[in-house]
């Protein structure tokens, strides 16, 4: 179901290892998703179901250098469909320090996470990103599926992809996504 997740040094002469996000990786984190997207990027529709609510805390994961620090960098928030009862996802931010961009650390990122959330058994996992990306992870169009966002999306860059089988065959369990 997912790809299988192999050992990273992302090709640089530094060895890197992906391990669950600690209290002391926050500074780290939003340095990075400063730097990767902005401060504007709390005006994105995705925010709207961030800002306020916590993080799934079993599925941050960093890729930390051999100084301990974190270079990178994914969370995933929970949201819902309020006519479902199925557990979703919002994957993201995702970001890795372009210093070391291109060398697997993003790919090994989401696949960790991805395994663990169908671990935790979370059902549906939805993300707004570039689909030549994310397809690689079997997410496919979310708005041809009949899932909408709280605001203004890029409709070709909306995916999303079942963490259980036959999770999205239901018609209830697509609809307007909104924070849990
Ligand atoms: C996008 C990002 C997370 C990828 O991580 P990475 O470690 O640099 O990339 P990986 O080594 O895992 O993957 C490299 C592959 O992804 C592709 N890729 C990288 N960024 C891409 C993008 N924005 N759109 C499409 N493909 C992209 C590369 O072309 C490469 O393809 P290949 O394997 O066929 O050669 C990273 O470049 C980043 O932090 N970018 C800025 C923030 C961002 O855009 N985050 C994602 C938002 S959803």
């Amino acid at each position: 179901m997912l790809p299988a997740l192999s050992p990273q040094n992302g090709g640089f002469s530094e060895e890197f290892a992906i391990v669950p996000e600690r209290d002391r990786d926050v500074e780290a984190i939003d340095a990075l998703m400063d730097a990767s997207f902005g401060a504007a990027r709390h005006n994105l529709t995705v925010y709207k179901l961030r800002d306020g609510f916590k993080p799934v805390r079993q599925l941050g994961f960093i890729a930390m250098d051999s100084q301990g620090h974190a270079r990178a960098s994914i969370r995933y928030w929970p949201v819902k469909v309020a006519s479902s009862s199925l557990r979703y996802l919002l994957l993201g931010p995702l970001a890795v320090d372009p210093a070391i961009r291109g060398g697997g650390l993003g790919k090994a990122l989401i696949a960790r996470s991805l395994e663990r959330a169908v671990d935790l058994k979370y059902d549906v996992c939805l993300v707004v990103g570039e689909p030549s990306y994310y397809g690689n992870f079997g997410f496919t169009n979310a708005s041809a599926l009949g899932f909408k966002l709280p605001g203004w999306v890029e409709l070709r860059r909306f995916m999303a992809r079942e963490l259980q089988d036959g999770a999205l065959s239901a018609a209830l369990s697509r609809g307007l996504i909104g924070p849990a």
